[in-house]
């Protein structure tokens, strides 16, 4: 024990183990009515290990060319030890990723934590969403299916519509006229370490914006405003060993959904693995119904809502920028959202219904983006992808028109 304890001091007098062992964790104080909703950011912590330790088990016995990569995964299924274990736990973990992504954020909308003045770790939580779809849009085409050639070759090709630049945009990023070897290597290469590089560093960024305000919490109130004559919240309790305990019983049930998954349904009916994506890439062979992952539906359903064209501009070209414009909207929730209260528990009925509406919205378009197009199911997503945008652009009115609830002094806890 002595030592540890000597090793430790030596470390320190060096380097500051101990400052962030207290600033981060040991000393860093949190609202001490955290629900279920706040063990979603351990969680992405969790999936973002798994993903990268299985990735680099992964890349072992991977091969990155259009010759290869079929068979190298059908390899690492049947014939690498432990390898199917390695591959499922990466494709189930790429979904598992953004279920808690998107449960982490929907307690953003649920308790206004993007608000004033956790603008910043907003701003950063949308950066690591938008580098965790590049990364599964890249991911997906490693395994050189039908789904993931023909994915791919979809929405690289809504580039060419681009007006004038599109063509040689198109060609560029595929280095190709069609997706070929060599869009597999520069997406292997993405992949694999561009993309994780700079999914860390945000991840890094967006823990120490949050250290440096603190965490809001289920009741919207600053924990920093009431401190005790030592400068300590009088509503935070210490992380460790408190959240870490709290954080482990969440892990603990994570990983139980994750293992009936994992081990009983891997494919989830299609849609964790295609079905196509079974079948080896064929440039000659469209499949009949071609549809992203689950976790692309909504947006796709955005994209193909529309069918206008305006100008030189083409329906192909106009159903991308909305499809870019409903992800990106979200950066501008911190100043959309004008009430005086954070959480909806304190929220008038029009936030309360909005939010519902578009909660609602959001899934049948995740619905409508999994099923081939039909003159019933263009009409409704476009009524959806209307009412999904009317959510971000009426915010500045119904949250200002909202009749909101006295916020209390302290959190409260039960
Ligand atoms: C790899 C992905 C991500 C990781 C590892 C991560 C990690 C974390 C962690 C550990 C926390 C503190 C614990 C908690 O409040 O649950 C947190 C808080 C937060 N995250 Fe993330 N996050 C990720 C993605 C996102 C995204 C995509 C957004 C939103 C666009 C976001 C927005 C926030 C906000 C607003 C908070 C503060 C919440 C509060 O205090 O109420 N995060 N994140």
């Amino acid at each position: 024990m002595n030592a540890l304890k000597n090793l430790v001091g030596w470390v320190d007098d060096r380097f500051p183990l101990m400052a962030m062992w207290n600033d981060h964790l040991a000393k860093y104080y949190a609202p001490k009515n955290f629900n279920f909703w706040y063990f979603f950011g351990s969680l992405a912590l969790l999936v973002l290990v798994i993903q990268i330790v299985t990735g680099i088990f992964l890349a072992m016995h991977y091969k990155p060319s259009a010759a290869e990569a079929f068979n190298s995964v059908e390899y690492i299924m049947r014939d690498v030890e432990w390898g199917w274990l390695m591959r499922y736990l990466h494709s189930t973990g790429a979904s598992a990723f953004f279920v808690v992504v998107y449960l982490h954020m929907f307690r953003g909308l649920l308790y206004g934590s993007y608000k004033q003045p956790r603008e910043l770790i907003w701003i950063l939580g949308m950066l690591i969403y938008l580098c965790l779809m590049a990364e599964a849009f890249f991911g997906y085409l490693l395994p050189w299916g039908q789904m993931s050639f023909w994915g791919a070759q979809v929405i690289i090709s809504l580039f060419g519509a681009i007006p004038v630049v599109g063509e040689e945009l198109a060609i560029w990023i595929r280095g190709d006229f069609v997706v070929s070897d060599a869009t597999l290597n520069r997406f292997f290469s993405f992949h694999i370490i561009l993309v994780p590089l700079i999914l860390l560093g945000l991840v890094g960024a967006h823990i120490l914006a949050l250290h440096e305000v603190g965490s809001n919490n289920p009741d919207g109130v600053e924990i920093k405003k009431k401190k005790d004559e030592n400068g300590i919240p009088l509503d935070g309790i210490p992380f460790h060993p408190y959240y870490t305990v709290k954080d482990i019983a969440g892990v603990a049930g994570f990983l139980i959904l994750f293992s009936l998954i994992l081990f009983y349904a891997p494919e989830m009916g299609g849609f964790f693995l295609e079905h196509p994506n079974f079948e080896p890439a064929d440039p000659l062979k469209t499949p009949e119904h071609i549809a992203p992952v689950w976790y692309f539906t909504p947006y796709y359903a955005i994209l193909r809502a529309v069918t206008i064209d305006i100008g030189p501009l083409d329906s192909k070209v106009l159903g991308v920028m909305a499809m870019g414009a409903a992800t990106v909207i979200f950066f501008a929730l911190p100043w959309l959202d004008r009430s005086p209260v954070k959480s909806i528990r304190y929220r008038g009925p029009l936030f309360k219904t909005a939010l519902t509406i578009f909660v609602i919205v959001f899934f049948i378009l995740g619905y409508l983006g999994t099923q081939p197009v039909t003159p019933l199911f263009t009409v409704m997503s476009q009524v959806c992808s209307v009412l999904y945008f009317l959510f971000f652009l009426l915010m500045p009115i119904y949250t200002k028109l909202d009749k909101t609830k006295p916020v209390p002094e302290r959190v409260t806890f039960k």
